[in-house]
């Protein structure tokens, strides 16, 4: 059997879906995983059935037998290890995001293009369900014109710490962990347009609210409540060129009654609300009607999100397949997030 072989860099909480998508695909073969803590990455080759642990990435990369690689590591490697992997002659999944510097993206844009190797973006809602059946829908003309997307995703008390909460390590915080994925998610929806500019704010009120008690949340295997230094909450403003606008915000904590994600898109002819509840909203002879798709899941559906995120990157690096969110989209997503901090810092809206 032709198929291809596989190696996971970074062996912490989201390789797990990562190795499991790739156990379930009957074509991929998973070789090597590789972790700075030694002990993770035997545990999760055990566990998967990898024969090679390694814990310096740059030896799996100099491993002949590896084809391809999924970054899960701390965000601010995934530019380094996407090139290196790139320059190996490895096809890269990197997670979510791509980098934290625009510089970075664009350096590992230009790997991508010198080394002829396929990189996939993490951009896991894209993957999901209630996404790929809206796609359809709005590539078939039925929502016209999407002029205004708005998306949230507020945790009250929810800042994971460890990594997380290091901007060093994570190059910032709710804005780059869970917003990404919702601007993305709307930002495709959309149609990729251009984006014109940005204008964003970022706060840092409340900490990580460690005080709180009898609440419970996920926490970083290493969370040390006495270290922060990333945002509560952020919220912005995109533009894009073909006059459509975005309105986001994000939080790791903020006094609200409840945790939210709402992630709803408007079009000349319908809408939809992929989260919370994936429902096309539209009017016929005069009426107006709220659509609810039958599917297994109406919200984003984790498992089946990943499967489908890794068959296709299977798919891509077999040839048969092309790229649902290649690396110019990280690139985009990359400029819009660095846009908003930078907006926040200076107090002005930023023109691209
Ligand atoms: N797509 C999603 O929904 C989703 C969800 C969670 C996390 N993520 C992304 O996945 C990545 C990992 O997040 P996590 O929650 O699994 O974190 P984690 O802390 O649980 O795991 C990260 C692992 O990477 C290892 N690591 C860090 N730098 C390394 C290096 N240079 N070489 C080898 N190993 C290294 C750490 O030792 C740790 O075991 C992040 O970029 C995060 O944004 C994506």
């Amino acid at each position: 059997m032709a198929g291809l072989k596989v190696a996971v860099i970074g062996a912490g909480s989201i390789s797990e879906m990562h190795l499991t998508s790739y156990q379930n695909h009957p074509e991929a073969e998973l070789v090597a995983v590789c972790d700075l803590v030694e002990e993770r990455a035997r545990q999760a080759a055990d566990k998967f059935g990898a024969k090679k642990v390694y814990t310096d990435y740059r030896e799996l990369l100099a491993d002949p037998e590896v084809e391809a690689v999924s970054i899960c590591t701390w965000n601010n490697s995934h530019g380094e290890i996407s090139i290196a992997a790139l320059e190996a002659g490895k096809h890269v999944l990197c997670e979510k995001p791509l980098c934290t510097t625009v510089d970075k993206a664009l350096e590992v844009e230009a790997a991508v293009r010198r080394s002829g190797k396929l990189l996939q973006v993490g951009f896991v809602r894209r993957y999901g369900t209630n996404t790929t059946v809206l796609k359809k829908f709005i590539d078939a003309g039925e929502l016209g014109e999407i002029y205004y997307a708005k998306a949230s995703y507020l945790r009250r008390l929810g800042n994971p710490g460890g990594w997380f909460s290091d901007t060093e390590r994570s190059g910032g915080g709710p804005l780059l962990d869970i917003g990404v994925h919702v601007i993305d998610l709307c930002w495709y929806l959309m149609g990729r347009p251009k984006v014109k500019s940005v204008t964003g704010n970022t706060y840092k009120k409340l900490g990580n609210r460690s005080n709180v008690q009898h609440l419970s949340y996920y926490q970083a295997a290493d969370f040390d409540a006495s270290k922060n230094t990333v945002e509560d909450m952020a919220n912005a403003l995109i533009r894009f060129e073909n006059g459509a606008s975005l309105m986001v915000d994000v939080s790791f904590t903020l006094h609200a009654k409840s945790n939210e994600v709402a992630v709803k898109i408007f079009g000349e002819r319908g809408g939809a609300e992929v989260e919370p509840d994936f429902t096309i909203v539209t009017e016929k002879h005069d009426t107006i009607l709220n659509v609810t798709p039958q599917i297994d899941n109406s919200s984003f559906d984790f498992m089946a999100g990943f499967q489908n995120e890794i068959n296709t990157f299977v798919d891509c690096c077999l040839g048969r397949a092309e790229l649902i969110s290649p690396v110019e989209d990280g690139v985009e997503l990359t400029k819009i997030i660095s846009g908003i901090y930078e907006s926040s810092e200076k107090g002005i809206e930023i023109q691209f």
